[in-house]
């Protein structure tokens, strides 16, 4: 059998991207408004930071504002609300994006609630969570699932029904989220995690794989259906294999076996490369439709 094909993440968060810098100027153009992100970071986390420059790069580049708040790890949780209720009164800020995870002191579901359902960006309120949930319209949908999906419909059309998809992972950001779309686009659909039983058998019967479980290469070729479409969202970083890369040096790999599963799947998402772009492209679209939302 031939490879799979490798679904090109990086390209079409670029097309969308552009898409939605149109959407910005031509909101610029009719309303004179400018979507703002509000990006808040609690602490010191390294990937978070890297995390949370890229999506500041990207608010400029699309020519949207970005409103910067890094706040010391020690912040009491009292002046983290008392932030979100500015940034929930400030018309300039459209979406509001608290970085997680939050340090330990800090209650993540007080602070996510707290957000103005309107300009949660992220789609992490119970209300959002909810109205997708429920299969309700006006739900903004987590970045990643939502990217996640595009990639899955540009890979199979537009008609997923009656696909079996299994999602492996049941995180609140990404598997719960993700298991509700592909619901809603008429899969089956198996939500399954570290206690499901024969979890390799029941991976190997979807035709439509996610994988979001944190767990470097956990998912081996052996697990996937011969032609299955693969997304792994898991952002991992091992130690490189290479023993001449030299000592320290690292490489990032997914939650799939990524040289297993090209050998199997129909086609599948490289990391990086893959959702990670997507997940960003996501986010500056989300922010757009909260801005146009406001501007009526
Ligand atoms: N931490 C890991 N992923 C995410 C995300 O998508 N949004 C936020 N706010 N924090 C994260």
């Amino acid at each position: 059998m031939a490879d799979a094909k490798i679904i090109d993440g990086k390209a079409f968060a670029a097309g969308l991207r552009a898409r939605v810098a149109d959407g910005v100027a031509a909101l610029k153009a009719s309303h004179g408004v400018t979507p703002g992100l509000a990006v808040v970071l609690v602490g010191e986390d390294p990937a978070s930071q890297v995390y949370v420059k890229s999506k500041e790069r990207a608010l400029v580049e699309l020519g949207m504002n970005s409103f910067d708040h890094h706040e010391a790890a020690d912040m009491a949780e009292a002046d983290l609300l008392a932030l979100i209720d500015r940034l929930n009164a400030d018309p300039a800020v459209h979406g509001i994006l608290v970085q997680l995870p939050l340090p330990k002191h800090i209650d993540t579901q007080k602070i996510l609630a707290r957000i103005a359902p309107e300009k949660d960006a992220d789609g992490f309120h119970v209300v959002n969570a909810g109205l997708l949930a429920t299969g309700q319209p006006g739900a903004i949908v987590p970045c990643t699932p939502l990217g996640s999906l595009l990639l899955i419909r540009d890979t199979l059309g537009h008609d997923l029904k009656g696909k079996r998809a299994l999602v492996l992972g049941r995180s609140n950001i990404v598997g719960k989220p993700m298991a509700h779309l592909l619901l809603q686009a008429d899969c089956t659909v198996t939500l399954a995690h570290s206690r499901t039983v024969d979890l390799a058998e029941e991976c190997r019967r979807a035709d439509i794989l996610v994988a979001a479980v944190g767990r470097p290469e956990m998912v081996r070729g052996d697990w996937i259906k011969p032609g299955a479409t693969v997304i792994d969202v898991g952002i991992n970083r091992v130690p490189a294999a290479d023993p001449a890369a030299g000592p320290g040096k690292t490489r990032l790999v997914g939650d799939v076996a990524f040289a297993e599963a090209v050998k199997v799947a129909g086609a599948i998402t490289p990391v990086p490369g893959g959702v990670g772009p997507m997940t960003i492209a996501c986010l500056m679209l989300n922010t757009l439709a909260a801005a146009c939302r406001a501007a009526g």
